[in-house]
């Protein structure tokens, strides 16, 4: 994954946790003890982050704690990501080096969840025989199950798609957290078939979680000290939740204000929003209410209307700028940000292009940027031949990083002067004396550390320089001088 702003990259990032030996209390308030431990790592969009976090809960129900170290594991789990070619090949390198581990203790488990496992299904079991288990985005509950029968010997395989598991009960056991922001799953999989997309296949069909538990889980955080949530889905905007006692149907809008409602400290921001989805109410509820962040991710994927067509995107670059053009009247505060994909079939020089000049055009304040990476069984693989080759989709790639670099640059460089209510996430990773935070817009904020604050808390930053990926500035005693765009 290239990102202008390497602070939101999650590639890579693993979940580690070390609790063995403390308790955990069941939802009946019985009190389990972890009497064996389980590894987890962790790849791909946050979505898989989220449902490690479920996957932790259920495996802490059977007496599971999670640890940092694999070497002492009774159970090492990788939770994957089928995207794109490369996130499947550093899986296949992880799980080579699992098996070493488990050639020294013999008897530990290792399993494969998420999008590949979704994929592969049983190859990974019989043909490869790398793994025990393999279970897919929606069969978690059966881990319990899975993992009796791989112990006994037997095949741990459940990769049966669903068209209500919501999870919506599960209490997410937080790993590896700040205490800070957290992330909450508001729906699963994907109706959109996006042409070169196989989350659709791996993820199964959309379906919305119940607001109530949605709303619940937000108060739990914040009572429990955390200040930022993010509302997550493959397409939050076609987040639609029946009542079924009183039929009524909630929207995303009306979640966002349920959720933003909880508490004004209560930071709330969502992902991925599509651009054929998003309405006006989304958009009047970020400008109305302080506690909404003025941050939008709406990826285009291609600035050409052709290339858009052959993606299935269902708009054209018109439609999008009309859309982009709409979120700024409406929030003139408004980052935006995209993701695109340069390469995608006969993709000429002219459309690649195209996508450029919407970089410029749309003032992105960050992307993620790929080339096209062909995934077997998409509509795309199954129409398009896969006909640009890679050294032209890294050079357009390159250059689309690029521009995006430069708009970034000029983004950030505007907001000096600016002072930003920022909420402090912990000490930087380059230095305990300087604490890091975002702002509204989603931008990663760095500035030396004052004993009065401390993380959790809100603090008011005036920036005094920056670069394309970070805004560094000193704590000022009030609201000074923030751009607003809300009442
Ligand atoms: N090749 C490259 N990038 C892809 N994405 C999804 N599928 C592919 C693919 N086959 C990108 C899209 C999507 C993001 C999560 O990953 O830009 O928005
Ligand atoms: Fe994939 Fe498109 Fe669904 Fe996003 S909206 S998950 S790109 S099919």
């Amino acid at each position: 994954m290239y990102n202008s702003n390497p602070t939101l990259d999650q590639k890579d990032k693993t979940i580690l946790h070390d609790r063995q030996g403390e308790v955990m209390t069941t939802d009946k308030g019985a009190a389990v003890p972890f009497d064996k431990s389980f590894y987890i790592e962790s790849y791909g969009c946050q979505m898989n982050f989220s449902d490690s976090e479920i996957v932790a809960s259920i495996l802490g129900q059977s007496g599971y704690g999670p640890t940092r170290n694999m070497e002492v594991a009774d159970l090492i789990l990788i939770n994957t990501c089928s995207i794109r070619e490369k996130a499947e090949d550093t899986v296949r390198r992880r799980l080579t080096e699992f098996n070493k581990v488990k050639k020294q203790k013999p008897g530990t488990l290792i399993g494969v969840l998420g999008c590949m496992a979704e994929r592969l299904k049983d190859k990974l079991l019989d043909q490869e025989k790398l793994v025990d288990l393999v279970v897919g985005p929606d069969a978690y509950r059966d881990l319990p199950n899975l993992l009796k029968s791989a112990t006994d010997g037997e095949r741990g395989l459940n990769v049966l798609l669903s068209r209500e598991e919501t999870y919506a009960d599960i209490s997410p056991m937080r790993l590896d957290n700040n205490g800070v922001t957290a992330f909450i799953s508001i729906m699963r999989g994907c109706d959109n078939m996006c042409s070169f997309c196989v989350v659709p296949f791996t993820r199964g069909r959309e379906r919305s979680r119940n607001a109530f538990t949605i709303v619940s889980e937000a108060t739990d955080l914040y009572t429990q000290g955390y200040r930022e949530v993010t509302l997550l889905g493959q397409n939050v905007d076609s987040y639609k939740w029946e009542n079924p006692e009183t039929k009524e149907v909630v929207s995303f809008a009306k979640l966002l204000v349920l959720v933003a409602e909880v508490h004004p400290n209560l930071r709330v921001r969502f992902s991925t929003s599509h651009p054929k989805d998003i309405t006006d109410e989304v958009l009047y509820a970020i400008r109305d209410y302080e506690n909404i962040c003025n941050y939008i991710h709406l990826p285009i994927q291609s600035g050409n209307s052709r290339i858009l067509k052959l993606m299935n995107r269902t708009y054209d670059r018109d439609w999008y700028m009309d859309k982009v053009s709409r979120i700024y009247e409406i929030i003139p505060d408004c980052a935006v940000t995209s993701d695109i994909i340069t390469g995608f079939c006969s993709e000429t020089e002219e459309e690649h292009v195209d996508t450029l000049t919407m970089i410029k055009w749309a003032k992105y304040s960050m992307s993620y940027m790929f080339f096209y990476s062909e995934r077997p069984g998409t509509l795309a693989a199954r129409k398009y031949p896969d006909d640009i080759p890679l050294e032209v989709k890294k050079r357009r790639l390159a250059e689309v990083i690029e521009v995006q670099k430069e708009i970034s640059t000029e983004h950030n460089q505007k907001d000096i002067g600016n002072t930003y209510k920022v909420l402090i996430e912990g000490t930087s990773k380059r230095s305990d004396d300087d604490y890091k935070g975002r702002n509204t817009h989603n931008k990663m904020v760095i500035f030396p550390v004052v004993d009065s604050y401390k993380q959790g808390d809100y603090v008011y930053v005036k920036i005094d320089r920056s670069n394309s990926a970070t805004l560094f500035g000193t704590i000022v005693a009030h609201e000074e001088s923030i751009p607003t765009s809300k009442s």
